[in-house]
């Protein structure tokens, strides 16, 4: 038995909510194809060349599969191919797609004899592996699709939320932010009136969300807490943002711990001119770049 999959590119954090929300979209996504063996070996490989390792227990999708097979007591194993079009190091979650896809591919090949707790559950693993911290911000969207908002992950709360129909302009600068390291720069207290305003936007964020509001979430896409800080890794951040919101976006940020930057809009027009923008402010200073227009999916 063989399967096919395609598994989305994620928008963590979508600005203010840190480790809690995040959204799938359409453009870019992974491809990953699953044989279930006879043989209790799990097999790894890359059709591209991202230097990633295919040793099991040192891959994103190996770990995760090594993971259920142990829980379940499989005597079969799998082989996966992974056609990795997401960047590895992009903050699109390109290690969440390798680590989601792997609990999603096994359990179809299983007949799902997982719950999507428990797939949530098996892919931190993944993110585990690839970031040292177990957060489920871009594996819960990308195995329940939309914008998903992480209550709790331990235990495993995920409540799916609203997909508004808005754009999602996404430039890749190619430039390097490890997460762990946009991880350890955090501070580890905060303010009372910080975490009051950072309260208001994500409530709000979510309100927006559920009612469709979109002049609500563009003016609840702040965050006050994390974004000073990340930002500073990121070049031209603080123009590429500031331009965006001229150009009509209703906001954006950092995606995940960076280095990509999103926005999201309501026309495709504004998402359009937003990736245009972007593209000729990275161009300039000859900062290789990969810019995305999509939806949220
Ligand atoms: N919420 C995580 C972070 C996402 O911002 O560190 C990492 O992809």
């Amino acid at each position: 038995k063989k399967i096919k999959l395609k598994v989305p590119a994620t928008v963590a954090n979508l600005v203010c909510g840190f480790d809690i929300l995040g959204m799938a979209i359409h453009e870019p996504y992974d491809e990953m194809e699953f044989r279930l063996l006879e043989t209790p070996e799990i097999i790894i490989k890359h059709t591209d060349n991202f230097g990633l390792p295919e040793e099991p227990s040192l891959n994103v999708a190996g770990i995760v599969l090594l993971k259920i097979k142990e829980h379940l007591h499989l005597k079969t194993g799998f082989e996966v191919i992974i056609h990795k079009n997401i960047k590895p190091g992009s903050g699109l979650g390109s290690s969440a797609a390798s680590a989601a896809g792997a609990a999603v591919g096994a359990n179809i090949l299983l007949e799902n004899i997982l719950s999507k707790e428990e797939l949530v559950h098996f892919a931190m693993f993944g993110e585990e592996l690839a970031s040292g911290v177990k957060h489920a911000d871009n594996i819960a969207p990308c195995i329940y699709g939309g914008i998903t908002l992480v209550k709790s992950s331990n235990p495993i709360d995920i409540i799916p939320l609203n997909s508004p129909d808005l754009f999602v302009t996404a430039v890749h600068p190619q430039v390097e932010v490890k997460t762990s390291d946009a991880r350890q720069i955090l501070k580890k207290n905060i303010l009372l009136k910080d975490a009051i305003e950072q309260w208001g936007n994500i409530a709000g964020l979510v309100a927006g969300i559920q009612k469709n509001d979109f002049a609500l979430i563009g003016r609840s896409l702040n965050d006050v807490i994390v974004e000073p800080v990340r930002s500073i890794l990121i070049p031209k951040f603080d123009k590429i943002k500031e331009k965006s919101l001229k150009t009509e976006a209703l906001g954006g940020g950092i995606s995940g711990s960076g280095p990509s930057i999103f926005m999201l809009s309501e026309k495709e027009e504004t998402a359009q001119n937003i990736a245009k923008l972007m593209k000729s402010i990275y161009d300039e200073i000859d900062i290789e770049n990969f810019v995305y227009v999509s939806k949220i999916n």
